[in-house]
């Protein structure tokens, strides 16, 4: 598909990546404004492809910052030792410090961000979970460290009617203190706590765009099932992330550095493969605030 770009005079490539979701677009320039109509394809396109790939986009935090807030309003992490000193709308997916310095397996940051190696979707355990994020490649990895991308609308189609029938209606806990319980990762601060309390949330959702329906767990943040008990909670959950996790509704992204990778988060999850903690990687996330709290499927 081409669409002519009016402000730029190029052209707006987008090429399937595979069957089930992922797109990579070519002729469009991130770190400027853009244009409306340009605007309006790129979104048809996230929407159409739930993850967009852009290839060769050597944005500061600043441009990537304002490439985002063209979607929506930015969150700010609320713990500390994520977010970056000098920029607090950029969320530190990285193995690097703030000052540069490689960190160990053992830094409570590391086995923080290792446990997005688990299937999520982010910011789940927010009131208004997050539209969608947009992460930039800035030191990629040789091997491993793929990012692995889940339709779940398809998911959501592909339910057996029995575990359809057992989420119909029923809310799942989102709970961002789950964390602690997963890795020795940074103890959470009272303040980290009451600034976000456990939700609950439908585990089927529609999309306020789209329409369609999707299954809604988040399985590093999912602790309760409405109804169930707890290990029960957590075995479905558990089986509902196999499920999302077959070949057939999954894209796997290989990285190269200044790829920008924008994801929806109402109907995919994620996950990243495991590398080398020796080897550097560093990303920079810009995360878009939800358009409003999630509507029951
Ligand atoms: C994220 C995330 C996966 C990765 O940025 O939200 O889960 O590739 N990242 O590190
Ligand atoms: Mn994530």
């Amino acid at each position: 598909m081409s669409i002519a770009n009016d402000r730029t005079g190029s052209e707006l490539n987008i090429r399937p990546l595979h069957p089930a979701l992922g797109a990579e677009v070519s002729g469009v320039d991130l770190a400027r404004p853009l244009a409306p109509e340009t605007f309006k394809a790129l979104h048809q396109a996230w929407m159409d492809y739930l993850v967009l790939v852009f290839p060769g986009q050597a944005l500061s935090d600043a441009q990537q910052i304002a490439f985002a807030r063209q979607f929506g309003a930015l969150e700010v992490h609320h713990q500390d030792i994520i977010k970056s000193r000098a920029a607090p709308e950029i969320f530190r997916v990285s193995n690097v410090d703030d000052d540069g310095n490689l960190m160990t397996a053992a830094h409570p940051s590391v086995a923080q961000i290792s446990l997005a190696q688990r299937w999520h979707t982010d910011s789940s355990y927010r009131p208004v979970p997050s539209m969608g994020s947009i992460l930039h490649g800035i030191e990629v990895t040789r091997e491993g460290g793929e990012t692995w991308f889940s339709n779940m609308y398809k998911v959501h189609d592909a339910l057996p009617a029995a575990t359809r029938q057992q989420i119909e209606g029923r809310k799942a806990r989102h709970d961002f203190a789950h964390l602690t319980t997963l890795a020795p990762i940074k103890p959470l601060t009272e303040a980290e706590r009451q600034a976000m309390p456990p939700v609950w949330q439908p585990m089927l959702r529609r999309h306020p765009v789209t329409g369609r329906k999707s299954l809604f767990i988040s399985p590093i943040y999912n602790d309760a099932i409405e109804g169930m008990a707890a290990d029960d909670a957590v075995a479905l959950v558990a089986e509902l992330a196999e499920l999302a996790g077959r070949d057939e509704f999954i894209y796997r992204h290989r990285w190269s550095a200044d790829d920008i990778v924008m994801w929806d988060n109402r109907c995919t999850m994620h996950q990243v493969t495991p590398y080398d903690l020796a080897q550097r990687r560093v990303m920079h996330r810009a995360t878009i605030i939800g358009d409003g709290p999630v509507i029951a499927g």
